[in-house]
């Protein structure tokens, strides 16, 4: 056991630090549009605040000299279970934008999601490096842009559509509203009008592609909707409905209304291996983490992408050890407690 941490070359040893130094390199604009939440931001404090009053419960009597985080997704085996959430318009933070970000989650083997606002082309994040992708989709009244994107992504090899449901139409940004923040040109659409009824959403996406879909945006049992692939547990990193609940405490109302049937995936909030780990206590398959990749991708381009993921994955490692899980599957309900047990 290496019983020393060591700081590489003056680097941020956390996400926080990444965030200070996003803070420092983005112009206000662009740094807002990135951290801010709908109104008061009331959901995007309690995203992650909700994670700090979960308490871990370890155990010690275990040899956990070898730790294997590693996961299964649709069968495709993860390296661990942290996915890069689909967060638009990547070139905010870097020339390169989402190819930069594509580059450092495939040399971490991490599951990239690519943005519907992606704002690089499709083909040319699939060709910047070979990875598994998944591709995030808005489905807009007009079907036939939707469906071009869908085959876009399906020819270049994605391999799951994640639906995104929260969005009918756009939460209130007070900061964006306030700077005129203005979204840069998509590589792929330009702003166009979403549907509102998912259930035909679903139906229609399945006639049009052989990829599984998931759904994003779910924080009820009532939502919950058979025949998909995944949920995912988000309120869209608090951009949308404010007051909606966190995440982590939506999650597991939703994984028992999901009964097992297919997996479930968490995003929000989540700035910690901790906080995966308390997640997957709770019932996630996987989590998301949208900021912090970003805040990475600002600060240090590609390398600073890569680093926070790799961060995140040495921090989720070292909970594990000291929790006295050996592999994920280990990581059960017991392993926390949260403000309900304790009433
Ligand atoms: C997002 N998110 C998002 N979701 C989505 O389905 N399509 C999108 O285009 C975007 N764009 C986007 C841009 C930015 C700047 C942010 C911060 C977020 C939401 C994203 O997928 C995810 O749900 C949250 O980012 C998760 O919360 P954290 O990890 O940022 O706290």
């Amino acid at each position: 056991m290496d019983m020393s941490w060591k700081m590489e070359d003056n680097l941020p040893v956390n996400v926080r630090e990444y965030q200070e130094l996003a803070k420092k390199a983005l112009p206000k604009m662009a740094y807002d549009y990135i951290n801010g939440g709908a109104e008061d931001e009331h959901t995007l404090r309690e995203n992650i605040a909700a994670y700090t009053r979960i308490i871990l419960r370890p155990r010690v009597l275990v040899d956990v000299s070898k730790i294997d985080m590693s996961t299964t997704l649709l069968g495709y085996t993860m390296r661990s279970p942290i996915i890069v959430a689909p967060t638009g318009g990547h070139k905010l933070a870097h020339p390169e934008g989402e190819k930069a970000t594509a580059r450092a989650a495939a040399s971490c083997n991490a599951i990239m999601v690519l943005s519907f606002s992606s704002s690089c082309k499709i083909e040319d994040v699939a060709s910047s490096c070979n990875a598994i992708r998944f591709y995030q989709l808005y489905v807009y009244k007009n079907r036939n842009v939707s469906a071009t994107l869908v085959r876009r992504a399906e020819s270049c090899g994605f391999k799951a559509l994640l639906l995104t449901v929260d969005t009918p139409m756009l939460g209130r940004r007070e900061a964006d509203i306030r700077n005129k923040m203005v979204f840069p040109r998509s590589g792929n659409l330009e702003g166009l009008m979403t549907t509102d009824d998912h259930d035909t959403d679903i139906e229609w996406l399945k006639s049009i592609t052989s990829m599984p879909i998931f759904l994003k945006g779910i924080v009820t049992a009532e939502d919950v909707e058979a025949g998909v692939a995944g949920v995912i547990v988000s309120n869209h990193g608090a951009r949308q409905l404010d007051y909606a609940p966190a995440t982590i405490a939506a999650l597991e109302e939703v994984v028992r209304a999901v009964a097992g049937a297919v997996p479930v995936l968490v995003d929000g909030g989540i700035r910690r291996g901790t906080d995966v780990f308390k997640a997957l206590a709770l019932g996630a398959r996987a989590v998301m983490v949208g900021r912090p990749v970003f805040f990475g991708l600002a600060a240090r381009g590609e390398a600073g992408a890569r680093h926070v993921i790799e961060m995140l994955n040495g921090e989720l490692e070292v909970a594990m050890a000291l929790c006295g899980c050996r592999s994920v599957g280990e990581i059960t309900r017991s392993h926390v407690m949260t403000e309900g047990d304790r009433i």
